[in-house]
């Protein structure tokens, strides 16, 4: 045997990936217009989904015309995150000359955003991309953290890189349009935030109205998003690429996208993380981890902004495919379900650089059956 010839590569990443997310009511035409003129692009180019391009016609017609930006839409949902789409945009942007040295502008929500960063990150092996996003959801959660993937017949999320954007630019004013379930979807994440990092922003959030969204007061709610922002954008910079700290994220969505396949996805996003976070809170009350006090503020607010109504919708499914979910979920490892538990309003149970931890089947019982299930 001949000796064996080694070359090392040694990656050590000089790329620096910060971003700035920037965010404010009616900021975005004046953002993007001093983002454009300190960067030079050979094309820009807009994507967006089918919905928006019809509701925000007439902002896309002005950026076409005043700013050369070519604007491409995809048909609109979670069924057209998917490889075709990208396939079809991918032919589309080749047609219309973008290279390497050409900008992509996600204008939408999270599928907008996913589908966007993805195309942004295997086109020519990488071109720069700015997200604006336009729902809660994507403002608080999908836009931050480069995330991005598209879903296959086998499963969610499947597909995918980690890919920053350029640039996040944050405009209140694209809430105005959003449906209310659509609402309710994002604030479920903010709430999210507030349980697993920062007491005092739940304190803040118990206190909101609970028709707070029908007529927002913009200046809190911009500060609302920028805590959500800050706190998921902390999460992410420490733990890149979901190894550690990052788990904490998934703070009721173990159980969360277990309930949403067993309602078929009939049933809201935001509806089942809330049940997921209130099963979890219960299992981490009954672990003598969480205090009751602190379990009954959860339960307080998510009932104050109506999550939990829904538990009724879901009595009676089948708990055996739930559990079969939950074994399978791509979180969790070697069949075994892992949550993550709560000390208290504020601060995860960690152990060991670890944040999420195997419960039983047993202990999703009783909590399903303390939630009234
Ligand atoms: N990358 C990540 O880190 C990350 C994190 C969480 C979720 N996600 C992904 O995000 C997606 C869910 O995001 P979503 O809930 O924004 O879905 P979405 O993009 O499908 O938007 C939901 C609906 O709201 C509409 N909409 C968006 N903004 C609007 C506005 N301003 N006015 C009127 N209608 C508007 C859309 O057209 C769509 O019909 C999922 O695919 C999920 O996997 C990604």
């Amino acid at each position: 045997m001949s000796r064996i010839k080694k070359v090392f590569v040694r990656l050590k990443s000089k790329i620096d990936n910060s971003y700035r997310i920037l965010i404010g009511h009616n900021i975005f035409l004046d953002v993007l217009e001093r983002y454009l003129k300190k960067n030079i692009f050979s094309k820009i180019g807009l994507v967006t989904d089918s919905n928006l391009f019809v509701i925000y016609e007439k902002l896309l017609k002005k950026l076409s015309r005043e700013y050369r930006i070519e604007i491409f839409a995809f048909p609109e949902g979670e069924k057209n995150k998917n490889l075709t789409t990208i396939s079809n945009l991918i032919s589309e942007i080749t047609r219309k000359n973008f290279d390497r040295k050409s900008l992509l502008i996600a204008f939408g929500g999270g599928v907008t955003g996913d589908l966007t960063g993805f195309l942004a990150s295997i086109y020519m092996r990488g071109i720069k991309f700015i997200q604006v996003p336009t729902s809660l959801l994507a403002m608080v959660d999908s836009s931050i953290g480069g995330k991005t993937g598209v879903d296959t017949e086998e499963g969610k999320n499947l597909v995918g890189t980690f890919f920053q954007p350029s640039l996040v630019i944050i405009d209140t004013e694209f809430l105005k349009t959003l449906p209310r379930k659509e609402i309710k979807n994002g604030f479920a994440e903010i709430i999210k935030h507030s349980i697993i990092f920062d007491e005092k922003y739940f304190s803040m959030l118990e206190n909101l109205s609970p028709d707070f969204f029908v007529r927002p007061d913009f200046d809190l709610l911009s500060n609302i998003i920028k805590r959500s922002c800050e706190i998921k954008s902390y999460v992410v910079t420490r733990d890149e690429k979901e190894s550690g700290l990052r788990q904490i994220l998934n703070f009721g969505h173990t159980i969360g996208h277990g309930l949403e396949k067993v309602s078929n996805f009939s049933m809201p996003h935001g509806n089942c993380v809330a049940i997921g976070m209130l099963l979890e809170a219960i299992i981490s009350k009954n672990r003598y981890l969480l205090s009751f006090d602190d379990f009954r503020r959860i339960r307080e607010i998510l009932t104050k902004f109506d999550y939990l109504e829904a538990i009724g919708e879901l009595r009676g499914f089948d708990l055996k495919s739930f559990f079969d979910f939950l074994s399978y979920d791509k979180k969790n490892v070697k069949g075994k379900i892992k949550v993550v538990l709560l000390k208290k309003i504020g601060k995860t149970l960690r152990k060991r650089g670890n944040y999420s931890f195997d419960i039983n089947y047993k202990e999703i019982e009783k909590a399903l059956t303390e939630a009234n299930f």
